[in-house]
């Protein structure tokens, strides 16, 4: 991600001093680079052949190395410097190294980075939170290297104040949880459906269009294409036991922290634990082939399970940003982290477009018709569902919080009557904002 990041400035015309800890990679690369590149063997000569007020971006192993390498910096840097933090950091050691780093007069910008390896190396998405002066003093290099958005201008912004774009970039990982566990059920209702891979990637390029045009659909759709050494299709032979860092967990977390439902991107959080299978009991059944669907889903009742799945989890990763700002006042500009998140990131999707206004925001696009659909698109999920005997952990979901969202009445009075019957916690009549207990019995 470093060396990508390098290759990324310099091909803007621009020149950075870099030190590595093997230096050998600096050594190829100044070789490679001629003289955009300035070879620094320290920390130190770092430091040495660089001008207050500098702006150094570390891209090193979160946790003890950024903390080794930070305490160096710290003794060596001028007040008013600023260290980056490109590396994904969780927003709460972010705010703790930006308190280590104020102690020093130094600003540390906790910047998320979106796009992968490649990203990094063309056009990522950046979203820096922090001390505002430091931020706008690196934006014109940032604009350089960045993805555009669809009216052209770059994927980076000053998200906030504090570690405003770490939890950003957290809450964009969360979404990105929800929205690849959605369309790993898709390619489960096709498999399901006892379709090739091949007549998979045909749906699935049908269904990659209008505002599911989308990463993340792209590269299902090249995946769905590649073919082992023997000509079979390679995905057949990927073991199904996922992994992850940790950031949809840390988004899960903020939401319990927050008091915001997230249910879609929990239940993908614990669909990727569940493929662990880590329970102790062998179901008898276990392994055997479920029954296939004779009458193949159609791709538009297929799209619109999908459609939901995107908004769905775009939906409460936004109300969590918006509690975040309500909490922590960072100076979140959600408009902004819209814009933003529609080129170079994971999630980047042309439903973006659309988004602002669900949160009463100007948009660029006409949602009007999507959002007439919304019931039908629901009707047509709840159709697919009854007709699946998978697991489908965040179809389901979104079905239901889409469903919560929809009814008049919910079943929680009884859950109030309940509380207040055992726990005497009180309830109120609808309409009225006084608390009351009754006897229950
Ligand atoms: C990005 C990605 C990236 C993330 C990997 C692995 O925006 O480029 O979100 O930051 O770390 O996708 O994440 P998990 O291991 O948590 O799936």
């Amino acid at each position: 991600m470093g060396e990508n990041l390098v290759r990324n400035i310099i091909s803007r015309d621009e020149s950075i001093v870099v030190w590595n800890r093997s230096v050998d990679k600096v050594d190829a690369l100044v070789t490679e680079t001629g003289d955009s590149v300035v070879k620094a063997s320290t920390i130190a000569e770092l430091i040495q052949k660089t001008q207050s007020p500098r702006s150094i971006i570390l891209l090193v192993p979160a946790g003890k190395v950024t903390n080794e390498v930070a305490q160096e910096l710290f003794g060596l840097m001028d007040e008013g410097d600023s260290i980056w933090d490109l590396g994904n950091a969780h927003w709460d050691t972010t705010l703790a190294n930006q308190k280590l780093a104020q102690e020093h007069g130094i600003h540390w910008i906790g910047c998320g980075i979106s796009g992968g390896s490649e990203g990094a190396r063309l056009w990522p998405a950046l979203m820096p939170g922090g001390e505002e002066e430091s931020i706008r003093r690196m934006l014109p290099l940032l604009e350089k290297i960045a993805a555009k958005d669809f009216s052209g201008k770059p994927c980076v912004t000053y998200v906030g104040k504090a570690a405003a774009g770490n939890f950003v970039k957290m809450v964009h990982n969360g979404i990105e949880y929800a929205i690849m566990q959605g369309i790993a059920e898709i390619y489960d209702i096709l498999r399901y459906g006892n379709m090739s891979q091949s007549e998979m990637q045909t749906i699935f390029k049908e269904l990659n269009t209008g505002f599911l045009k989308s990463f993340l659909m792209d590269i299902t759709v090249d995946i769905l294409g590649v073919k082992d050494a023997d000509g079979s299709d390679l995905l057949t032979k990927i073991s199904d036991k996922a992994g992850s860092k940790g950031t949809g967990g840390w988004t899960v977390e903020a939401a319990l922290k927050l008091g915001v439902p997230v249910p879609t991107i929990a239940e993908s959080l614990f669909a990727r634990w569940m493929s662990g299978r880590n329970t102790v009991f062998h179901f008898p059944w276990m392994g055997t082939q479920t029954e296939t669907i004779n009458n193949p889903i159609s791709t538009k009742f297929l799209h619109d399970t999908l459609s939901l799945v995107y908004l769905g989890a775009y939906l409460q990763g936004l109300d969590l940003i918006v509690a975040a700002e309500k909490e922590f006042q960072w100076w979140i500009n959600l408009s902004e982290v819209l814009r933003i998140w529609q080129g170079g990131c994971i999630i980047r999707s042309r439903m973006l477009e659309i988004l602002p206004i669900f949160y009463s925001l100007p948009t660029t696009a006409d949602a009007s018709e999507f959002i007439g659909s919304i019931k039908t698109m629901l009707d047509n999920t709840s159709s697919v569902l009854d007709k699946l005997k998978i697991p489908t952990p965040v179809i389901g979901s979104i079905r239901d919080y889409f469903m919560t969202l929809s009814v008049e009445k919910l079943p929680t009075n009884l859950i109030q009557a309940m509380r207040d019957s055992f726990g005497a916690h009180g309830v109120k009549r609808i309409g009225s904002d006084i608390s009351e207990s009754f006897q229950w019995k």
